[in-house]
């Protein structure tokens, strides 16, 4: 799989949440390599702030050659970017990371895709590319919700939590499911680390296989400041230690696989 550093053209970017926004770029061959799951790193143009920031991949449009970021702005990095116009050039590089797995669930049986907040966005792209039947399980804060309506036309059933109660099920993305009676035959998670411990043991449970996608954690993306490291089950046989980088080893991994 290819890791290429393109000048990408903003084609659209707007706001689509407060501090969320959607952006489309122009990146030529890079949208036909995109697995959902995997992100890229999009570089600032502010000298002071050179490490790039990793966004995942909320949709792939290889006929135009386009890839779709959502991101919402939580630093210096991403304010700058959510200026961004069209026709404005970024320097983007990708696709990194490995993605979800997406031979894991066989055509007749169900996945269960679970995200929460800014994990939300690579669930289009696996709702939509998956064989099988998709149920998605979405957790906002608020009504302040984003992507839900684009998701309904993707997947067969999408249930929403929130935690004020203001849309969907009041609660969290696991009561939500225990509300509608939500399960299936394999689970593919993305959100923040409470989120996913609790659906890592949800899916131990009842034995029921789930990746997570563990990208809260990334800071430089590259593999350049350490900040992403997990503790793994395993030893690793690079660093011999049970160690994964998260930007490097996934962001993507078996949940029995990482500590939580
Ligand atoms: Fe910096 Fe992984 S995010 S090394």
């Amino acid at each position: 799989m290819g890791k290429t550093k393109v000048s990408a053209t903003v084609m659209f970017h707007e706001q689509i949440a407060s501090d969320v926004y959607s952006l489309y770029l122009q990146v030529g061959e890079m949208a036909k390599e995109a697995v959902p799951g995997q992100f890229v790193s999009i570089y600032c143009k502010e000298g002071s702030r050179l490490l790039p920031r990793p966004i995942s991949i909320c949709e792939a449009l290889p006929d135009k050659g386009q890839l779709r970021v959502v991101y919402r702005v939580v630093g210096a990095g991403t304010k700058e970017f959510s200026k961004l116009h069209a026709g404005a050039e970024v320097e983007v590089m990708g696709p990194l990371g490995n993605g979800f797995p997406l031979d894991a669930c066989e055509k007749d049986k169900t996945a269960v895709l679970i995200g929460g907040g800014i994990g939300i966005p690579p669930l289009l792209e696996l709702a939509k590319q998956l064989p099988c039947k998709t149920t998605v399980v979405v957790g906002y804060r608020n009504a302040d919700a984003f992507l839900w309506e684009e998701l309904e036309e993707a997947a067969d059933r999408v249930v929403i939590a929130s935690d004020d109660g203001s849309i969907g099920i009041k609660g969290t993305v696991l009561d939500a499911m225990e509300a509608e009676g939500v399960t299936g035959d394999c689970i593919f998670s993305c959100g923040p680390t409470p989120m996913l411990r609790g659906v890592k043991q949800w899916a131990f449970e009842k034995q029921i296989p789930a990746w997570i996608s563990m990208e809260e954690k990334m800071a430089c993306g590259i593999g350049a400041c350490l900040a992403c490291v997990c503790e793994s089950k395993e030893i690793d046989s690079h660093s011999k230690v049970k160690n994964k980088r998260i930007c490097k080893d996934g962001p993507v991994f078996f949940a029995e696989e990482v500590e939580l």
